[in-house]
C-alpha cells in the first residue's frame, strides 16, 4: 500500500520552499524574478571562518564529533553566552545540532507528550506548528496581529494556558514580523510562565544579532527562568552560515540530556568541520556581525520608506531580522480584470506571477491579513522589488 505514515500525513509542506521553488522554476524559464521569499543572508560567509573550516580539513576533523558537540565549541558557546547575553551556563547545558531547526525540533520531541499543549504567538515561524504536530502535541494559536506589532501581552498567555500547557515558543527577533520583545514585555511573559509549574519557553534566538534597537534581551535572564527556558540560537542568521548548519541549544541539563539522547539516535553530532568553523565564528573578530548588521538596518529603513508609498499597504518598521511583514487585507476582493484576490496566498502568487517578486502569502505564517518580503538582498534589489509591486498592486481595483 503506498500510504505515508499518519505522522507524515499530518505534516504540511513547507510554504516558504514552496514560494521558493516557484520562483526557481520562473527563472529557469528565463523570467527575471526579483526573489525577496527566502529567509537567508545574502552575503557570504567571512573569510576568516572559511579560513578555520579549511585548517579543520587539514587537520583531519574528519571523524564523528562526540554528540552534543565538539567540547571547545561548547565552551565557545558557553563564553558567548556569558559575554553576549550575561547568562551562565556550563558545557553540559549546551547541546549543538544541524542548524537552529534541529535544535528547536529536538526540544519540542524531547518535552512534548501527545496531546499536550504548545502554546504559538501568531504570526510564527512556519516550522513551529508541524513540529508540534509531529510530537504529537497540539498547537494551541495566540494571535498577535499588525495593530499589537505582532507581539502576545501576558494577559493573552495567561488566557491560553491550560493544564496541558507544556511550552511557548517565543521568537524574538521575529520571522516573520521582524518585532523585537523589550525588557519589560519579556519580563510580563515571565511572570506568567513562572506561575504555571511545568511550563517551559522556547526561546528562538536565532535572529539575535540583527536587531536595531540595541542589546538583545533574552527571557531566561530573569530570577527563576533560566530553569524554565530552552535558548535556541546558531551562526546561521549572525555570520552568514545558512549553508554549515550549526545552531545550539542552552537549557537545563536535563533537557540537554533528553535531546542528547535523541540526537544520539537520529544524527549524532554535527558536522565536524562546520563546527570547527562554527568555534571561529564564536571565538574571533566580531567585526563582521556588525558590518552585515548595518547594511541590514540601512535596508531594512530603505524597503519600509519604499513600501509605505504603496498605496493600500500598511507598514510598521521592523526592529529586527530581515524581513517585512505589510499588511495587505485592503486588496482583498479586488481584481485586475482577470483575477480576483482573495487572501494573501492569492496576493503572493500575483506578484509573482505578474510583478515578477516572490514574497511569501501570511497564511502561512498563521495571518491571513498580511505578507512576507525579505530584505536579505541587495539595495537595487529592493527599489526594484518595491517599484515593480507598487505597479501591480495598482492594477488591482
Ligand atoms: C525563526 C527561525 N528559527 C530557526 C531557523 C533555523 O535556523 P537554521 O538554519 O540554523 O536551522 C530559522 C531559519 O529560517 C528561523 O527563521
Amino acid at each position: 500500500m503506498a500510504e505515508l505514515s499518519n505522522r507524515l500525513n499530518r505534516l504540511a509542506p513547507s510554504a516558504t520552499l514552496a514560494m521558493s521553488q516557484k520562483s526557481s522554476e520562473m527563472k529557469a524559464q528565463g523570467v527575471d524574478v526579483i526573489n525577496l521569499s527566502v529567509g537567508e543572508p545574502d552575503f557570504n560567509t567571512p573569510d576568516h571562518i572559511k579560513e578555520a573550516a579549511k585548517k579543520a580539513i587539514d587537520e583531519n576533523f574528519s571523524r564523528y564529533s562526540p554528540v552534543p558537540g565538539y567540547m571547545d565549541l561548547r565552551k565557545a558557546i558557553v563564553a558567548k553566552l556569558k559575554n553576549e547575553n550575561n547568562l551562565e551556563y556550563t558545557t553540559n547545558e549546551v547541546l549543538v545540532s544541524n542548524g537552529a531547526k534541529q535544535s528547536v525540533c529536538n526540544t519540542v520531541m524531547a518535552l512534548v507528550n501527545d496531546g499536550e499543549e504548545v502554546i504559538i504567538p501568531a504570526p510564527y515561524w512556519v516550522s513551529y506548528p508541524q513540529m508540534v504536530k509531529l510530537a504529537g502535541g497540539t498547537p494551541v494559536i495566540v494571535n498577535a496581529g499588525f495593530e499589537q506589532d505582532f507581539k502576545i501581552t501576558p494577559e493573552q498567555l495567561e488566557a491560553a494556558i491550560t493544564p496541558k500547557t507544556r511550552m511557548l515558543i517565543l521568537c524574538s527577533p521575529s520571522n516573520p514580523t521582524g518585532s523585537v520583545y523589550s525588557k519589560e514585555e519579556l519580563a510580563g511573559l515571565a511572570e506568567v510562565i513562572k506561575r504555571h509549574e511545568g511550563m517551559y519557553v522556547l526561546a528562538d534566538e536565532i535572529y539575535e544579532h540583527i536587531n536595531y534597537i540595541g542589546r538583545h534581551e533574552s527571557i531566561a535572564q530573569f530570577p527563576g527562568m533560566k530553569e524554565r527556558s530552552i535558548i535556541v540560537n546558531g551562526v546561521s542568521k549572525a555570520y552568514a552560515m545558512t549553508g554549515w548548519r550549526i545552531g545550539f541549544i542552552a537549557a537545563p541539563e536535563w533537557i540537554v540530556k533528553g535531546c542528547n539522547k535523541l540526537q544520539g539516535q537520529y544524527t549524532s553530532g554535527p558536522c565536524s568541520v562546520s563546527q570547527k568553523a562554527a568555534e571561529a565564528a564564536y571565538t574571533m573578530s566580531q567585526d563582521c556581525v556588525e558590518t552585515m548588521r548595518q547594511a541590514f538596518e540601512r535596508r531594512r529603513d530603505l524597503i519600509v520608506e519604499l513600501a509605505k508609498q504603496i498605496p493600500g499597504l500598511e507598514v510598521n518598521k521592523p526592529e529586527g531580522a530581515f524581513y517585512l511583514f505589510p499588511k495587505c487585507s485592503s486588496f482583498y476582493g479586488k481584481t485586475d480584470g482577470t483575477r480576483t484576490i482573495n487572501n494573501s496566498t492569492d496576493l503572493a502568487m500575483y506578484l509573482l506571477e505578474e510583478g515578477h517578486v516572490a514574497t511569501v502569502g501570511g497564511d502561512a505564517f498563521g495571518d491571513p491579513e498580511c505578507f512576507r518580503m525579505s530584505y536579505a538582498t541587495s539595495d537595487d534589489n529592493i527599489r526594484e522589488a518595491m517599484r515593480r509591486i507598487k505597479e501591480t498592486l495598482a492594477k488591482l481595483q
